[in-house]
């Protein structure tokens, strides 16, 4: 069975006092905890992660990066600078930055493939909209993102990603998609990549990410081809954070 992944998603959220009483609360409840887990910072908090989670089962990355390398780009922060901070993980095109910042699906791919030269994971979101679902292109969206990455990527590569599935109905609104409807879409974005590489299909793990809460993650995790979560709201509590953790097969 695939390890199932919790991360937290602080978005734009926090403060030294907060983070270093969430971070010593999350760190303090993991014992028998079954998944991995992770919590993705604002940059400016990092080097505080680094000091308050080494050595502990807690890793941590950042919520995005430049698709380019040191050099002038006045207020980009590229993925050296996130290796230099211990980071793992690094989520690339969330919903709110393919909204509030036009990014694109091929930008998207450049920076998952800067993350990936740089020696850490990239969490590759995708998602559709309300509008999209209502037209039945669902799968039409999440593939097209999805791809872009897949084709940016050679195949013996697939297997170092994350995909989480977050749709975009779902984020931050209290609804969520039931667990068989992300199931579904998590069979077919696990089909799209097991077409590029059987192996990665296997073991690549795909979070959902979209109102997860202590009550529904438990159900949401019960899925085949969910392997976790990615954490918007409650990874901003630790009770809550610990219960999703937890909550996991
Ligand atoms: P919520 O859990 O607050 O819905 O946010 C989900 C999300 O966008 C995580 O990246």
């Amino acid at each position: 069975m695939r390890r199932k992944l919790v991360v937290g998603n602080w978005k734009m959220n926090g403060s030294r006092a907060a983070n270093a009483t969430l971070l010593a609360g999350v760190v303090a409840g993991l014992d028998g905890a079954r998944a991995d887990c992770a919590v993705c910072v604002p940059s400016p908090y990092l080097a505080q992660c680094q000091e308050a989670l080494a050595g502990s089962a807690v890793a941590w990355g950042a919520q995005d990066v430049s698709d380019k390398p040191c050099g002038a780009y006045t207020g980009e922060v590229c993925a050296s600078m996130l290796t230099d901070f211990g980071c793992r993980y690094v989520i690339v095109g969330h919903s709110e930055r393919r909204a509030y910042h036009a990014e694109s699906s091929d930008l998207v791919a450049r920076k998952a493939l800067a993350v990936l030269d740089a020696g850490m994971t990239p969490i590759v979101c995708v998602g559709e909209t309300l509008a999209e679902r209502e037209a039945g292109s669902t799968v039409a969206v999440v593939s097209r993102q999805l791809g872009a990455v897949l084709d940016m990527l050679a195949p013996a590569r697939v297997a170092q990603i994350v995909v989480a599935y977050e749709p975009v109905w779902a984020i931050g609104t209290g609804k969520t998609a039931t667990p068989a409807m992300a199931q579904e879409v998590h069979a077919q974005l696990r089909a799209q990549i097991a077409a590029k590489d059987a192996a990665a299909g296997a073991s690549v793990q795909i979070l959902y990410g979209g109102s997860m809460k202590p009550d529904n993650a438990a159900e949401l995790m019960a899925q085949p081809d969910i392997d976790g979560g990615l954490i918007g709201g409650a990874a901003l509590k630790a009770g809550d954070f610990l219960a999703i953790i937890h909550a996991a097969p």
